[in-house]
């Protein structure tokens, strides 16, 4: 499990477990309700594809949540397209926990699961592409990616007008 400080003037460090409020861990089944509430906001917004509560709970160890003093404040997942690659899905803070530096913190744990996974290219679709570049992604042409990427397009509104952007980190 990661813990972090909370450093509301930058990145948060990582800290030993005794005085810290805010965590990065594994997504537990007690978080399906938290989970859906959050990314159900900003699918409405049309910023997120909507996760049903079923679809949680099946895939909830894909899940990286932050929590601050119990409360699920960010979250993000890693959904495996095949041998060696995998992609970020449902990558979002709570209002309020922005600009803090956690959904960097999500996005290194979910990194580390595929390093454990022993799977070595990341890729996401996005709107925020600064933030992933910051994080050391590199925008590419969405046509390298495998037909099975775009399986969950059918759930999107935007299916046949996609803006989102594809970006990717090949693990060194
Ligand atoms: C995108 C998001 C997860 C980033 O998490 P965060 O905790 O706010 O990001 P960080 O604090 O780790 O930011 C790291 C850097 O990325 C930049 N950044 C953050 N959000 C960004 C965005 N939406 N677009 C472009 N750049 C962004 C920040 O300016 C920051 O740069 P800095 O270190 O030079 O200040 C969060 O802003 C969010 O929940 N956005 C709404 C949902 C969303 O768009 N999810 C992405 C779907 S793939």
């Amino acid at each position: 499990m990661y813990i972090y400080t909370h450093q509301p003037e930058g990145k948060p460090e990582r800290r030993d477990p005794v005085n810290t409020t805010i965590a990065c861990r594994k997504a537990q089944l007690s978080d399906v309700e938290a989970l859906y509430t959050l990314i159900q906001g900003y699918a409405e917004k049309g910023i997120m594809l909507p996760r049903s509560r079923e679809a949680l709970q099946r895939h909830i160890e894909s899940f990286i949540v932050a929590e601050e003093d119990g409360r699920l404040i960010g979250c993000g997942s890693l959904f495996r397209l095949g041998a060696d690659l995998v992609e970020i899905r449902s990558l979002g803070m709570a209002e309020g926990y922005k600009g803090k530096g956690l959904g960097s913190r999500i996005v290194d744990a979910l990194i580390e699961e595929a390093r454990n996974m022993g799977v070595p290219k990341v890729m996401a679709l996005t709107y925020a592409v600064d933030f992933f570049n910051k994080n050391g992604f590199e925008v590419v042409d969405k046509e390298i990616f495998p037909e099975k990427v775009w399986t969950d397009c059918v759930h999107c509104a935007k299916q046949n007008c996609c803006d989102e952007i594809a970006v990717l980190k090949t693990l060194a």
